[in-house]
C-alpha cells in the first residue's frame, strides 16, 4: 500500500573522515557538551575506527584529513565541506573555537585537484546544516548556519535550497534532526523545526518518516544511509524498526565518547558528491 520501493540498493560512496587524535571537550558550544566530564580519548578513536572499518566493509572509499591539534571538534568531519557535483562549498564557523578548521577542510580539496570551490561569506557549518536529496539542497538555520547562507549555496551549487529553521537548541544543526535515506526520502523529528519549515517537510516529504524525540535525543537521526544500510546510534532502536519496516538495513554504533561533543556518525562522515558524470555520484 505504499510507493516505496520494494527492493532498496546500496550505493557505494566516498566519504571523508577525521581521526579524533585531539579529541576533548574544553569548550560548549552545544547543550551536550559539558567539560567537567571526562572523555576518554582512546576509546573515542577506537569507537571511530569501528566506524571507519565499517564504513569500509560496506564498500565505501573513505578519504582520511589530519587532524589539527588544539581543534578537538575536528572529528566532526561533516562540518568541514558540502559537496555536491564536485563542486566544493567551504565553511565559515560560528564559534571562533573551530575557526581554523574551515580553511585546512577547502585545502585538502583545493590539494586533491577540486576547482570549484568557494570560501563562503556567510556562516555554513557544511554538511551539519545543508542536506542533498535528490531534487533539493535540504538547509538548516537558527542555530548556526545563517540564512544568508542559504542563499550563498543555492547560487554556488544551481540547486533549489529549501530553508529549515531549527527551534531546539539539542538539535541544533540540521542533521542532529534529519537525515537523508534515499533520493528525495527522509526521516526526521518534527518538533525540532519551526511550525511553518514542518508544514514545508510535510509538503515536500508526505511520506517521510517520523522520527520520536526519545530516538532524536540519541542521536538517531545523526545517520549515514547508502540506499539500502543505515548506521545510526544503537540505542535508537524505535528509528531501526521504522527503518526495517522500509525494507532498510539499519546498523546500530556505538559512538558514546563523540556524543559528549554533541555528535555521532553522521557527524564524523562528510559525504562526497563527485561530479554527475563520475561513477562515484550519488544523488542524496
Ligand atoms: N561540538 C561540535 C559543534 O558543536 C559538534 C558538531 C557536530 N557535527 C554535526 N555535523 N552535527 O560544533
Amino acid at each position: 500500500m505504499n510507493d516505496f520501493p520494494q527492493v532498496r540498493t546500496a550505493r557505494p560512496r566516498r566519504y571523508l573522515m577525521c581521526r579524533p587524535t585531539y579529541f576533548e571537550v574544553t569548550y560548549s558550544i552545544n547543550p551536550w557538551m559539558d567539560p567537567a566530564q571526562p572523555v576518554d580519548t582512546d576509546l573515542a578513536v577506537a569507537q571511530w575506527e569501528q566506524l571507519l572499518a565499517l564504513h569500509r566493509s560496506l564498500g565505501h572509499q573513505v578519504e582520511l584529513i589530519d587532524p589539527l591539534p588544539g581543534y578537538p571538534d575536528m572529528v566532526y568531519a561533516a562540518n568541514g565541506a558540502t559537496v555536491v557535483d564536485g563542486r566544493v562549498l567551504g565553511v565559515r564557523f560560528r564559534n571562533a573555537e573551530r575557526a581554523a578548521e574551515g580553511p585546512a577542510y577547502l585545502e585538502w580539496f583545493r590539494a586533491r585537484g577540486y576547482r570549484e570551490l568557494c570560501d563562503p561569506v556567510h556562516v555554513n557549518e557544511g554538511e551539519g546544516d545543508f542536506l542533498a536529496t535528490a531534487g533539493w539542497l535540504l538547509a538548516g538555520t537558527g542555530f548556526r548556519s545563517s540564512p544568508e547562507a542559504h542563499a550563498e549555496a543555492q547560487e554556488f551549487f544551481g540547486r533549489p535550497v529549501i530553508s529549515l529553521e531549527l527551534v531546539d537548541p539539542r538539535f541544533y544543526h540540521l542533521d542532529t534532526a534529519l537525515t537523508v535515506l534515499d533520493g528525495d526520502e527522509i526521516m526526521y523529528y518534527p518538533e525540532a523545526f519551526s511550525a511553518g519549515s514542518q508544514a514545508v517537510l510535510r509538503r515536500l516529504f508526505p511520506d517521510a518518516i517520523l522520527v520520536s524525540e526519545a530516538d532524536a535525543e540519541v542521536f538517531g537521526l545523526n545517520a549515514v544511509s547508502d540506499g539500502l544500510h543505515v548506521i545510526l546510534p544503537e540505542a535508537a532502536s524505535g528509528v531501526m524498526r521504522q527503518l526495517r519496516e522500509r525494507g532498510f538495513r539499519p546498523i546500530g554504533t556505538d559512538l558514546s565518547e563523540l556524543l559528549k561533543g554533541g555528535g555521532s556518525a553522521k557527524c564524523c562522515t562528510l559525504v562526497i558528491r563527485d561530479s554527475s558524470r563520475g561513477a562515484a555520484y550519488i544523488a542524496g
